[in-house]
């Protein structure tokens, strides 16, 4: 075997590893299915974001405006929907309280939202709001399958009703001591919604924090149709032009 095959092998046998590494021990994240090419999901998102999120977490480089245009809403469906911080569209989201304050509430201040989908991953958000369960031995009476000890209070509880942890004991190491293995959510009292209506809200949720973190996918998208049928005309073009400059040439 050449030199580059065997340092192609290792990478390859390294890369597997890391990976193999990296999910043991992880809970599997189900996927969260969003689409951000679609507006209706995406409005109720920002409905959703803004109604229960935006109270702790700012979205600082998100403009109202931009919100609208991108979401295809009128100002008034802005201003009723969505502005319930604002006083102007051209204003960036701002959490309803001082980052000061939930910092002394929570005990750590409510990130902002601009990036996370893109820092955390839609299917980590997901899981995460739908991974809260009943702890209490938690200050905030629950906890975060996805974040243990996580300060952020269950906010969506009314929606989804309280669930409660099944953990069963894992294969014990060679001390005897077997890990506690996760094996599933127990509803404990139902909420507002049914289990698949609740997952549709977080869905749309998410997908609203997916296309803020990237507002111009959307744009992108749209102009990169017009520039393959600029290309595609381009080309048509050119080959008339060659076979028209090449025709009196003899062969
Ligand atoms: C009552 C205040 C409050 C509300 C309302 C709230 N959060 Fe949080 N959130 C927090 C705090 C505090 C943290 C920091 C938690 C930590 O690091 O333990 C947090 C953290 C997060 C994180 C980061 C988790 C991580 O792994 O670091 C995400 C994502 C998140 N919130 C999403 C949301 C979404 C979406 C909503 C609306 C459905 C929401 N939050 C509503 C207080 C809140």
């Amino acid at each position: 075997m050449g030199k580059f095959m065997k340092s192609i092998t290792c990478l390859v046998v390294l890369m597997i590893g890391a990976s193999a590494f990296a999910a043991s021990g992880e809970i599997e994240l189900e996927k969260s299915g969003n689409d951000p090419g679609n507006t209706a999901s995406l409005q109720r998102g920002a409905r959703n974001f803004m109604s229960y999120c935006a109270g702790c977490h700012s979205a600082i480089y998100v403009r109202y405006k931009s919100i609208a245009r991108d979401l295809e809403l009128n100002e008034e469906q802005l201003i009723d929907n969505l502005m319930f911080n604002a006083e102007r569209p051209f204003e960036t989201i701002q959490a309803s309280m001082p980052a000061s304050d939930a910092a002394r509430w929570f005990g750590r201040a409510p990130p902002d939202m601009s990036l996370m989908a893109r820092a955390k991953g839609t299917d980590y958000i997901y899981n995460f709001l739908r991974g809260f369960y009943l702890d209490p031995d938690s200050p905030t009476g629950v906890d975060n399958l996805h974040l243990s000890g996580t300060s952020m209070p269950n906010v969506l509880w009314e929606l989804q009703g309280y669930q409660r942890a099944v953990f069963v004991a894992g294969e014990a190491d060679e001390a005897g001591t077997a890990p506690h293995v996760f094996d599933g959510f127990e509803s404990v009292t139902t909420g507002t919604m049914s289990a698949k209506e609740f997952d549709e809200f977080v869905r749309d949720t998410v997908n609203f924090l997916e296309y803020i973190s990237e507002p111009i996918r959307r744009t992108r998208r749209v102009l990169g149709v017009w520039v393959l049928l600029f290309l595609s005309f381009f080309l048509f073009v050119s080959w008339k032009l060659y076979k028209d400059i090449w025709k009196d040439v003899p062969k």
